[in-house]
């Protein structure tokens, strides 16, 4: 099966509280409302790629649980290519506890469970479907040597390469940055990555040029509702490209959204600038933030104005 983009990465449930404030360490709060969705940042991404219109396939390992199960049937749902899900009685699928507050901001604990029993074998079986591909789409919640192996697979064979370093690590090999057409990652990851405050545009446009000048060929620091900062190794000045304002109600998993829209106009559109690409994927993430959730919030083509086609 011929697919546009691949991604590798995570599948997690996620178990999510909407309380008023995050509790304190040790602290008991009343929450009030409690659901459980389809999650993971590999999975989100290519899940907003594909009901943008992308053909996807997902790279990836699940549990043989109910929630494994659960979730190859979500691909399905969402006409993702499962050729190379996998089931492991090793471990369980991962999960994500979440609490959302009232101003729709989060915290989260993952446990990565079957997603880190995603090996070379597994990747391997792509290969074929990966060197076909437009664009290659990977983050950290699998082992960082798959992700990393999986850039370098799509780059042999001249497929784009998306990599968001996240959930962030201090010590990211340097070769994460050589192997990345676009790097993109939110302030705190920026922040983590270059030792540097990211609390404004100037300061992420500071931090760009610090990553760009690792190696990737461009660099992308998403900022919430500031929208985002484009830098381009041909081009280093950091372009900050602002978003519509939104009141928003959860921002979990805006930055997957963000991501997967990215990856799609990359290979639907793959002339067209960057910094329009990136105005377009924050207005699409825009609108995951106005509702609860993560998948359940991803907007569909018909959803969206034409003009973002
Ligand atoms: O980026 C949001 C995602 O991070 C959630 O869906 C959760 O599963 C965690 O992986
Ligand atoms: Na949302």
């Amino acid at each position: 099966e011929e697919v546009d983009i691949v991604v590798v990465g995570s599948c997690m449930t996620d178990l999510v509280s909407q309380a008023p404030r995050l509790p304190k360490a040790g602290e008991t709060i009343h929450g009030r409302k409690f659901f459980i969705g389809f999650g993971g940042k590999g999975a989100n991404q290519c899940v907003q790629a594909a009901r943008l219109g992308a053909k996807t396939a997902m790279v990836c390992k699940v549990g043989k649980d109910f929630f494994g199960t659960n979730y190859i049937q979500n691909f399905k749902d969402n006409a993702i290519c499962t050729d190379f899900v996998t089931q492991t009685a090793e471990a369980m699928t991962g999960a994500a506890s979440i609490i959302v507050n009232d101003a729709g901001e989060n915290a989260i604990v993952i446990v990565a469970g079957a997603n880190m029993l995603l090996g070379e074998e597994e990747l391997e079986q792509a290969r074929s479907t990966l060197a076909k591909a437009k664009v290659l789409l990977c983050q950290l919640e699998i082992s960082s040597h798959i992700s990393l192996q999986a850039l370098r697979m799509a780059r042999q064979s001249n497929v784009k390469t998306i990599f968001n370093p996240a959930p962030a690590i201090p010590d990211l090999h340097t070769d994460f940055y050589k192997e990345s057409d676009v790097f993109c990652c939110n302030e705190s990851e920026a922040e983590l990555l270059t030792e540097a405050r990211v609390a404004s545009v100037d300061d992420a446009g500071r931090a760009g040029q610090e990553l760009l000048k690792r190696g990737c060929a461009a660099v992308i620091i998403t900022m919430g509702s500031e929208g985002c900062v484009v830098l381009q190794a041909s081009n280093p000045n950091p372009k900050h490209i602002p978003t519509a304002k939104v009141t928003s109600v959860d921002t979990t998993g805006a930055g997957d959204s963000f991501m997967g829209a990215l990856a799609f106009y990359m290979a639907h559109y793959p002339s067209m600038p960057l910094e329009e690409m990136s105005r377009r994927a924050n207005l699409v993430a825009a609108v995951s933030v106005q509702s609860i959730g993560t998948q359940t919030s991803y907007p569909f083509k018909k959803d969206l104005g034409a003009e973002l086609f």
